[in-house]
C-alpha cells in the first residue's frame, strides 16, 4: 500500500522540542516578522541566527521518541513517502531512510547569495563566510513564511498516488501542508490525523486518533504491519 505522511512540530514534542502554536509555543516567545522571514534576516541577522542556533543546540540535545521510531519501522514495511515540517533531524535519528524535509533543515546552511548548501556549524553567525563564493550571505536552510517550500512537485506527485495519508503531529494551519489531505482525498486516498486535538483542517480527514504520538503512532503503525 502506497502511504504517505506528513509530520508536524507535535511529532517532537515529547522529545522536548517546543512546537510553535502551544501556550508556550515558539510564535508565543518570538515575533514571525522578526525571526522567520528574509527581511528580518537582512534587518537583525544576529537574532535570526541566534533563533536558529538556540533550535540547532535544543535539536541536537532532543532523541527520537517511540513515534519516530514506529515511522522508520513502517518504512521498513510499506511503501511510505515520508514528509515532515519540521527542521529537526530526529526522524533520520530514529532511522527513517527518507525524509522530505519541505520546510528545510537545522543542519544545513544555505547562502543566500549563491545558494550554496553545507553541513550547518552548531552557532551560525553574520560574520561568516560562504565556503562556496566567500560572500558574507549566510542563513539558516529553512524555508521561511513568504518562501515556496522545497521539493513541492515530488510531494503534489506522491500525494496523487497516495492510497493512505496520514498526518501527524500538525495544527493545520499553514499551507500548502494544510491542504495535503484535500489533494490526497481527491484522488481517491484514506485520509487520518494523529493529533492530541482537533486541528484546523480535521473535516479533511476520514478518521482522527487522539493522542500523544508517542503512544498512538506505535499502536497505529502496529495495524499497518502486522
Ligand atoms: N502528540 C501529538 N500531537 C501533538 C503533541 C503530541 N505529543 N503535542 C502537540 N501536538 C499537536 C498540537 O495539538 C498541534 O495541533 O501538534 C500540533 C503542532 O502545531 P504547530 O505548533 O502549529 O506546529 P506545526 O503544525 O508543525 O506548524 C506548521 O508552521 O510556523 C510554521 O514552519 C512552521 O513548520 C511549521 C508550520
Amino acid at each position: 500500500m502506497r502511504i504517505v505522511i506528513l509530520t508536524g512540530a507535535g511529532i517532537s514534542a515529547e522529545s522536548g522540542l517546543a512546537t510553535f502554536r502551544a501556550s508556550d509555543g515558539l510564535w508565543e516567545n518570538h515575533r514571525i516578522e522578526d525571526i522567520a522571514t528574509p527581511d528580518a534576516l537582512s534587518r537583525n541577522p544576529a537574532l535570526v541566527h541566534e533563533f536558529y542556533n538556540m533550535r540547532r543546540q535544543k535539536a541536537a540535545e532532543a532523541r527520537p521518541n517511540p513515534a519516530h521510531l514506529a515511522l522508520a519501522e513502517l518504512a521498513r514495511a510499506q511503501d511510505l513517502t515520508l514528509i515532515t515540517q519540521n527542521v529537526d533531524d530526529l526522524h533520520e535519528r530514529g532511522g527513517s531512510p527518507s525524509v522530505i524535509h519541505m520546510h528545510g533543515a537545522l543542519n544545513s546552511a544555505l547562502c543566500a547569495a549563491c545558494e550554496y548548501r553545507w553541513p550547518a556549524p552548531d552557532v551560525m553567525q553574520p560574520e561568516d563566510l560562504c565556503p562556496g563564493c566567500g560572500a558574507t550571505a549566510t542563513r539558516p536552510d529553512i524555508v521561511w513564511f513568504g518562501e515556496i517550500p522545497y521539493h513541492m512537485p515530488q510531494i503534489w506527485q506522491a500525494l496523487e498516488e497516495a492510497e493512505l495519508f496520514a498526518a501527524i503531529g500538525t495544527s493545520g494551519n499553514v499551507y500548502p501542508a494544510a491542504g495535503f489531505a484535500q489533494h490526497a482525498a481527491r484522488n481517491g486516498a484514506e485520509c487520518i490525523e494523529l493529533n492530541l486535538e482537533n486541528s484546523a483542517n480535521s473535516r479533511d480527514f476520514s478518521r482522527h486518533i487522539i493522542g500523544p504520538a508517542s503512544r498512538t503512532v506505535p499502536e497505529w503503525v502496529g495495524t499497518l504491519i502486522s
